[in-house]
């Protein structure tokens, strides 16, 4: 009798939170404040949004629901290196949409293996494995190198260790967390994933340390962090964790998923040392922010450790998303995006570093990846330059506090810089 009475409350329950007849999306255009108002009630609080509330974008821009235009200086973490809605990009959607969407990899499609070919090709190495998030990237990078420590190295069986940089920033999942020394990831969503390690990042002297233990599969680490506030190694860096983990053989993961595909200046950010990492995780600008696109590139000793049923993802190299990814190379390799971030990300330093010191303490990047570091006082801390920035037409987010991180599509052009700059050195000369 109990177990029927709590079965029928249960039930009740459950009718109570269903509706027949659910509210349809709303068609009357929103403002601004009630399209916050509408996330907040409805949305999970895992975000905090700059309050602007944009419904369209073009190249370097983005317009709000009021119609007013900025310049995005976020790129959507990277993601949009190619500009918003980028024609080429665009299109390819929409021929493959109409045609062939999803086939899952139970079966061939006579697109998948195009783009196989194009871009193993680009990055010079003998396969790829596609996913969708930059973060099933890393977790299929990390799952490759276990797969391999095992059967390559000769790891004893579930012994195998990856090594991190502090400050890492590679996703959401557990792994991701379990790998993250930032608590704000990690706190409360513990146990954490067993094998990790962390050393300090640009820190050589640890690495060689911690690659001395014989159970080590891989080194993971972004070639500038991103997340952590566009923290740039030294030069030499890279070239150096190459050599220790060729000595120590173990791999060397290059998380490029942020750096890669033009952003710093090179097609990838290994390239500024002419390093060639074991595995190289891709995502975000792989579909120029149009789709879930993400890869991982290595060569046939570490990708044929996976065998049929090992590894995948239902939507992973969907013939959609492989479209996708060929019209984004295409457009970094036609337009010479990585040739125009080196350019203007220099004009960009150049001119910034010209404020003043006891405001904007630090100038960092490569290609257009940067970052300024902001002084915090009584009066003006980074969210606050954010809003003014936002006010005066130009989009940019703060992370950690102080640091705020610019980084515009690819496509800019200088005079276009020229006054995104102007805009930047107006708002912080206004405190
Ligand atoms: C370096 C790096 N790796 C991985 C990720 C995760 O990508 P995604 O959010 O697409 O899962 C990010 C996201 O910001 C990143 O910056």
């Amino acid at each position: 009798f109990l177990s029927s009475f709590l079965h029928h409350i249960v039930i009740a329950a459950y009718n109570d939170k269903q509706n027949d007849s659910p509210a349809q999306p709303t068609e009357r255009p929103l403002n601004s404040e009630e399209i916050y108002a509408r996330e907040e009630k409805y949305g999970a609080h895992n975000y905090h949004p700059l309050p602007v509330a944009l419904e369209r974008g073009e190249g370097i821009y983005l317009w709000d629901v009021e119609g007013t235009r900025y310049y995005d200086f976020l790129s959507a973490y990277s993601a949009v290196n190619q500009g918003h809605c980028h024609p080429k990009i665009i299109a390819a959607l929409n021929a493959q949409a109409s045609k062939l969407t999803l086939t899952s990899r139970a079966f061939y499609n006579n697109v998948l293996g195009a783009y196989e070919e194009y871009i193993t090709s680009i990055f010079g190495y003998d396969k790829v494995l596609p996913m969708n998030t930059g973060v099933e990237g890393g977790e299929t990078a990390c799952k490759l190198a276990r797969k391999w420590a095992y059967i390559v190295k000769g790891v004893p069986n579930n012994k195998a260790k990856i090594i991190f940089a502090n400050g890492n920033f590679w996703g959401r999942t557990m792994a991701a967390i379990s790998s993250s020394n930032d608590p704000s990831s990690y706190e409360g969503f513990g146990p954490y994933m067993p094998g990790f390690e962390l050393i300090p990042y640009n820190d050589t002297a640890a690495l060689e340390k911690a690659l001395q233990d014989p159970n080590v599969a891989a080194f993971m680490v972004e070639p500038i962090q991103g997340e952590a506030g566009v923290v740039v190694p030294d030069q030499g860096y890279l070239t150096k964790v190459r050599e220790l983990c060729t000595k120590y053989k173990v791999l060397w993961i290059a998380d490029e998923v942020q750096t890669g595909l033009a952003r710093t200046g090179r097609r990838l950010a290994v390239d500024h040392e002419e390093v060639r990492p074991d595995i190289v995780i891709l995502g975000k600008a792989l579909s120029g922010g149009v789709y879930p696109v993400s890869a991982v590139l290595c060569d046939d000793e570490i990708m044929l450790t996976i065998k049929p049923g090992e590894h995948g993802s239902t939507y992973g190299g969907n013939p959609v998303g492989c479209q996708v990814a060929i019209a984004a190379l295409q457009v970094l390799e036609e337009e010479k995006l990585a040739e125009n971030a080196q350019k203007m990300g220099e004009l960009l330093r150049t001119e910034l570093m010209k404020l003043p010191k006891d405001i904007v303490t630090t100038v960092r990047g490569k290609g257009l990846l940067n970052a300024v570091v902001i002084k915090e006082t009584n009066d003006y801390n980074a969210w606050k330059v954010c809003l003014r920035l936002r006010d005066n037409g130009l989009l940019a987010k703060p992370t950690h506090g102080d640091i705020i991180r610019l980084a515009p599509p690819l496509i800019i052009k200088e005079h276009e810089l020229r006054e995104c700059i102007d805009i930047i050195q107006r708002t912080i000369l206004s405190f």
